[in-house]
């Protein structure tokens, strides 16, 4: 709901409030954020809400003589900008015709509409979208007091997803060039001044690391340099007021719908507030912006919750399925795929490719995926991209004939491309060097032995799209794996004159987006899925054209708890994918049970990449019952409701066991609650990343059911295998059984042990508060049939029905 009311504006979802006002001096003013407040009609008292300051404080500046009371150093800003006295964080600076810097915009106009508004489609950047095209939509005009320049702040509201989302647009009125230094997407105040950051890095393979910093003075500074949204720093962050858990305390997150250099900054003042801008990097951003020209910032996103972290991550999941992530692939299950990089790399060819595929298919995956090698001369990272033609000595059939193939046995076929950018040892490159990223006269670096083309010029878009159309309308081509794999170094734009270098990161995202805008609407079948060396582009932008994104190199299960769970603050699962791969694990060389493998890629989109040809036949089988058991299950998993249960909740003082239980050892145990959105089903898993002696008492807590319903919740038995004790088996056989030997081989086969098996009915509020009490694992003391074999790596999922 939008109210408009005398001077202020009362934006509202279902749980909260977002308010400002236009204060005397025609200034908008930041007044509220957080739960919902207001009377039945949403009507408020603004005059009582909004600080109230006597004097002007201490040494600070007076806006103006006509407003004595108001200094720009202690107000909270809407959207803030330099000069007159405001001296933190500017959400604009401009460089007007005459050199100066102090802008001064004051209100002129609003208006509510119920669409997205031509301008921002104009903007060519990605935006949030609302299907049934109802939109809540405030627009607000301010205009330079001296200047003539215009700023159109739009908000939009989404009220079931308890999401507010923002996008500025600047306008040029005047007759003379103006230069934008900065340009954010919006700016906020907080009456406090003592909060925690959470933020997510990490680097290539080591993506979404939760970070959290407590703030009580100073600044902070969330930010990306390399040119794309990146895994150093997600846009991604959340702010809270301590202290929050994952069930319960306040919470505030943001994101951005953009994917190149990004930045936030948290900025203490004064005088008791924290002030938050955040959009495009402006270290790499300098714009001139012509008479009568328009710039647009990206949209950003806000959510609160109430109900900690899980609240938080639950209204972004609802609003990045519906309002972000949109096409044909949207709601649909995800094919099961397997991806030839961790099989073959480089080293494909078609017979090769069919061979694993056949084993793919057999196991009842559903897409095959051709990853990188099939085109030019590409043996390695050293030649061909920009060559977006079959290698005839791999494919001697071409794409066409290989896919062909693929099809009849009964698997769709998807291919790897990475179009932005271009190896120096290509045809593309030998043909049009002037495409590429590089400056004259200076050496350039380079990353992966590649250069990055120059989407800035509308030449290069073409050339893509062409290049990209033929390859894709040139087999029956299902889906598209799009990577991009390096940091960007040493930009420049060769079809720009030199006063618009300033541009080019900006200029190359929107070209970026309209490559991709127009392919996924000439393909709007195929499903895309993003990728830069795993996660490092993960962000809005792409979620608004790809519906789920490759989130790490690493596909080691045990790094991609944290990994996984990092996403999932911020992003849908079903954004993730996640692939089970061969042991020891190519980034890690960890060796992690087939089980745990498939327990922690089904958080997010299940593949598998490896070569299954050399699985042993047991594997294989295993594999074949995953992927029968992911199927049944995958609508669920795809679409309901994530909760983490998280031993962070230790922090706070929730440690409900102490030493012996489910939490016991620091960030040893971690497990995860999907719930459908009726209510009607779940899947839990637990896993444990090391063994912990003498521990057998653990409970397993499930989140967001229904509380009074009762639920069956069972797992799947399977044995004991007599080889996981090793020598200790003779402690209670009759002959000694040498590990590793053939007769321990053969009687593993032979004798079977009885694992653990849950088959218990509860009710959602006992499985929620009381736990359900898992069956005693192996602590070093004794054994019996029935005990959970808990060990370094071990994993379980539950399946939980209404009954
Ligand atoms: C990147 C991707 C991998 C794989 C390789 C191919 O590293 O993240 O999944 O596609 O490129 O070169």
């Amino acid at each position: 709901m939008i109210i408009v009311k005398d001077n202020y504006f009362h934006l509202s979802t279902d749980k909260t409030s977002y308010v400002f006002m236009i204060n005397e001096a025609g200034l908008p003013e930041h007044i509220y954020y957080g739960k919902k407040i207001g009377r039945k009609d949403g009507s408020l008292n603004v005059t009582a809400l909004r600080e109230r300051i006597g004097f002007v404080p201490g040494n600070t500046v007076n806006y103006s003589p006509e407003h004595e009371r108001l200094s720009l150093e202690a107000y909270s800003s809407e959207y803030s900008a330099l000069g007159h006295g405001d001296i933190r964080e500017p959400s604009i600076i401009i460089v007007h015709p005459n050199g100066s810097v102090t802008s001064d915009f004051i209100f002129e106009s609003h208006e509510v509409l119920d669409e997205l508004s031509e301008d921002i489609e104009k903007s060519k950047l990605p935006h949030s979208y609302d299907e049934n095209g109802s939109y809540e939509h405030l627009k607000i005009i301010l205009k330079d007091r001296v200047y003539e320049e215009k700023l159109e702040l739009h908000y939009f509201v989404y009220p079931n997803e308890d999401v507010i989302t923002k996008s500025v647009m600047l306008k040029n009125e005047g007759d003379a060039e103006i230069r934008v230094e900065r340009l954010m997407s919006g700016c906020m105040e907080f009456p406090f001044t003592s909060f925690k950051v959470t933020s997510f890095r990490g680097r290539w393979a080591h993506e979404m690391n939760r970070c959290d910093n407590i703030i009580t003075g100073g600044k902070m500074v969330l930010s990306s340099s390399q040119g794309s949204s990146g895994s150093r720093c997600n846009p991604f962050f959340i702010m809270s007021d301590m202290p929050v858990t994952e069930n319960t305390g306040r919470a505030y997150g943001f994101n951005l719908v953009y994917s190149g250099d990004h930045y936030s900054a948290l900025e203490t003042s004064a005088y008791g507030k924290t002030r938050l801008v955040s959009g495009i990097n402006p270290d790499s951003f300098s714009y001139i912006l012509g008479a009568g020209e328009m710039i647009a910032a990206p949209e950003a996103v806000l959510s609160y919750s109430e109900e900690g972290y899980n609240g938080l991550s639950r209204n972004m999941h609802h609003f990045i399925r519906k309002h972000i992530v949109r096409g044909y692939w949207r709601d649909r299950e995800r094919p099961i795929l397997l991806n030839s990089w961790e099989a073959a790399y480089f080293d494909i060819n078609e017979s090769k490719l069919l061979k694993l595929a056949k084993v793919g298919k057999e196991c009842g995956m559903e897409l095959f995926v051709m990853d990188d090698g099939w085109f030019g001369r590409r043996d390695d990272d050293k030649s061909s991209l920009g060559d977006w033609y079959e290698n005839k000595k791999k494919l001697p059939n071409g794409l066409k004939g290989l896919v062909e193939k693929i099809n009849k046995m009964g698997m769709k076929f998807g291919i790897w491309v990475e179009p932005e950018m271009v190896s120096v040892d290509s045809d593309l490159y030998r043909e049009h060097p002037e495409y590429t990223m590089e400056i004259q006269g200076q050496m350039h670096s380079e990353g992966r032995n590649q250069r990055v083309l120059n989407l800035a010029d509308p030449k290069v878009i073409d050339y893509l799209y062409e290049k990209l159309e033929a390859v894709f309308s040139s087999a029956n081509i299902e889906y598209v794996k799009w990577d991009m794999n390096r940091v960007f170094s040493d930009v420049y734009a060769g079809n720009l004159p030199a006063e618009n270098q300033g541009e080019v990161s900006y200029r190359h995202m929107l070209g970026l987006y309209e490559l991709l805008d127009r392919l996924t609407k000439a393909f709007p079948e195929i499903l895309f899925e993003g990728c830069a060396s795993g996660g490092n582009r993960f962000d809005l932008g792409m979620l608004c054209y790809f519906p789920q994104i490759w989130a790490s190199d690493n596909t080691d299960a045990i790094s991609r708890i944290d990994i996984e769970k990092g996403y999932s603050y911020g992003y849908p699962m079903n954004t993730v994918s996640s692939h089970v791969s061969g042991v020891p694990n190519h980034q890690t060389l960890r060796v992690v049970p087939i089980e745990t493998r498939f327990n922690i890629a089904v958080l997010g989109v299940l593949g598998y990449e490896s070569n299954l040809l050399d699985f042993s036949k047991e594997d294989i089988e295993k594999i074949k019952k995953q992927v029968a058991l992911y199927k049944e299950w995958r609508g669920m998993l795809m679409s309901g409701d994530f909760y983490r249960t998280d031993p962070y909740e230790k922090d706070q003082g929730l440690i409900r066991e102490g030493l012996a239980g489910f939490y016991s050892g620091n960030n040893n145990t971690d497990s995860f609650t999907i719930v459908s959105s009726d209510k009607e089903k779940a899947v839990a898993v637990i896993v444990r990343r090391m063994a912990v002696a003498n521990d057998s008492a653990q409970k397993l807590y499930v989140n967001g059911l229904d509380d009074e319903a009762e639920y069956h919740l069972y797992n799947i038995k399977y044995d004991n295998n007599i080889k996981e004790f090793g020598d200790l088996i003779n402690t209670v056989s009759p002959i000694h059984i040498k590990q590793d030997s053939m007769m321990q081989n053969i009687i593993s086969k032979f004798v079977h042990l009885k694992g653990d098996e849950e088959d218990v009915v509860l009710s959602g509020s006992e499985m929620k508060n009381a736990g359900v009490s898992l069956a005693p694992s192996f602590g070093g003391t004794g054994y019996e049939d029935g005990m959970r074999l808990f060990s370094d790596y071990s994993s379980r999922l539950y399946f939980i029905e209404k009954i």
